[in-house]
């Protein structure tokens, strides 16, 4: 049975698509997709092109906006970063955490990664927190060691203070293998990945562990998205290279 939670079609256009780019997106993505109450549309442009995206999508409330990635302080002497007031000032309402770009390419650890939903939370926007492991753990049999650990680093203490605390948000399941390789998770990949995920998030929040979205990420393209979003358990898709293109986008978005 597929899921029965409302599909969530996020777009993670990592450093891509500067603000020029961002605007002529939509006006051909937005005469492409016309708002429907059976689907989320989040966007994840990159923070220096999230006004104008938004700008170019305001006739369109339909769609919601995030950023990439946020610092943990509120401010001061970070060059470089963006705090999450500021994301929220120019319209966030979601926060990718945990990226496995972020955490492999950048070095972000379990403890800051944990400290980024924390902040995220208590400041109102939702993170959108990415776990996933990398070819070596899957093939030694470890994808829901690995997973269930990057879930109770990042939200353990989130849940200490209240258990209800949990929400909103929302877990992208990325196996580090699938991402822009063109090697997607098979549909059952995806399945007992997240049947794993939704345990640990029983285990750790009760009953609201069942209200958190999980959607899947990796390599997913116009062609693979409506069997990914079939899969049992899959309750939407984070994608990157095929969201650049909105014809694509739109198709996924319609999948
Ligand atoms: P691709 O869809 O390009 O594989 O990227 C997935 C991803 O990392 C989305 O966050």
């Amino acid at each position: 049975m597929a899921s029965l939670r409302t599909p969530i079609l996020a777009a993670n256009w990592k450093m891509n698509l500067g603000p020029t780019a961002a605007s002529g997106f939509f006006e051909s993505f937005l005469s492409r997709y016309a708002a429907r109450a059976d689907r989320t549309v989040i966007m994840f442009p990159s923070a220096i092109a999230l006004s104008a995206a938004r700008h170019a999508a305001q006739a369109r409330p339909d769609i919601q906006f995030g950023v990439q990635n946020v610092h943990t302080a509120e401010k001061g002497a970070f060059t470089g970063e963006t705090s999450v007031s500021m994301a929220h000032d120019a319209g966030a309402q979601f926060v990718l955490i945990g990226h496995s770009e972020r955490r492999h390419v950048f070095g972000e650890t379990d403890a800051q990664t944990a400290e980024k939903v924390s902040r995220v939370s208590a400041q109102g926007l939702a993170p959108m927190l990415c776990v996933g492991e990398k070819i070596e753990e899957r093939e030694a049999g470890q994808t829901n060691a690995v997973v269930a650990r990057q879930l109770r680093a990042a939200l353990e203490g989130l849940v200490k203070q209240d258990a209800r605390a949990v929400g909103p948000l929302v877990i992208a399941y990325e196996p580090v293998w699938a991402i822009g390789t063109g090697r997607t998770a098979t549909p059952q990949d995806a399945s007992a990945a997240h049947a794993g995920i939704r345990e640990e998030l029983r285990g750790l929040s009760g009953a609201a562990g069942d209200t958190i979205p999980i959607l899947y990420g990796g390599s997913v393209t116009a062609t693979n998205a409506s069997a990914l979003l079939a899969a049992p358990g899959v309750d939407g898709l984070l994608v990157g290279g095929a969201s650049l293109d909105p014809e694509s986008w739109a198709a996924i978005c319609s999948a």
